[in-house]
């Protein structure tokens, strides 16, 4: 995957960008990077806040050849790079919270949005990353909920040096998934990075459906397991959060 970056001061969203240039037959490769977002996306059709200047807004086209069981990873990929980024650039530690939000301290530093593409080349995928560079990229009534690069490393972000070492890592772990064992280790390393990924008290909320469990790691494809009063559950959509165990007095 060798990336080509355009920058723009401000698009609708750099998902529809890098889908647009997709649909023109653009390269695995092609990258957009905006200041800003007058209608960013996030996951589950919600609204994802792209102030100017506050994130890093960026969406990236691949064509992967892989298996279709392998196709869910890719936002495993992108977790796993953009974890190794805000290590490297800004010494700031992540969490995983499945399937793809990036927290630190439990609260959401990054989100990630992947989304399916046909195009007159083939079926494509538009990865887009949002990093919280400062507590301005979101709402005052999320502090509870988000957090920034600012906010967890108490300097000043490095939006440049953050997307080099994003570039860096997600070609790494990109090529890595396309390898015979790659499926098995990026799932190990997910795991081995995430308090989710075994042993957590979870909801998880599926549309009307809402399940109470224990997490049980992680399949290959990218399931989550939910040990559930009815058995083990596999989980493939739906948004997860953290359960407190009740305190017992006594
Ligand atoms: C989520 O957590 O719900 C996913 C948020 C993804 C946001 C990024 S910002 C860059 C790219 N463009 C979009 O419109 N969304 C993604």
């Amino acid at each position: 995957m060798k990336p080509r970056i355009l920058r723009y001061e401000s698009v609708p969203s750099t998902n529809t960008e890098v889908a647009r240039f997709a649909a023109e037959g653009a390269a695995e490769g092609l990258a957009i990077v905006a200041d800003e977002q007058t209608a960013g996306r996030g996951r589950l059709q919600r609204a994802w806040s792209s102030t100017k200047g506050a994130g890093l807004y960026f969406s990236i086209l691949l064509r992967p050849t892989l298996a279709p069981d392998r196709w869910p990873l890719i936002t495993f990929v992108a977790a796993l790079a953009t974890g190794d980024a805000l290590l490297d650039a800004s010494e700031v530690q992540t969490d995983i919270k499945w399937p793809n939000d990036l927290l630190a301290n439990e609260r959401k530093i990054c989100g990630i949005l992947a989304e399916a593409i046909e195009t007159p080349t083939g079926r494509a995928v538009v990865l887009g990353i949002g990093i919280n560079l400062t507590n301005d990229a979101f709402p005052p009534d999320l502090l509870n909920v988000a957090t920034s690069v600012a906010n967890e490393s108490g300097g000043q972000p490095e939006r440049e040096r953050i997307l080099a070492a994003l570039l860096n890592a997600l070609a790494r772990w990109y090529s890595l998934l396309h390898e015979p064992d790659g499926a098995a280790k990026i799932v190990a390393a997910w795991s081995s990075r995430s308090s989710y990924a075994s042993g957590k008290l979870v909801q998880v909320t599926n549309g009307d459906e809402v399940l109470q469990g224990l997490t049980r790691g992680i399949e290959n494809d990218g399931a989550l397991r939910l040990e559930t009063a009815q058995g083990i559950q596999l989980i493939r959509a739906g948004d997860v959060t953290s359960v407190r165990p009740a305190r017992v007095n006594a």
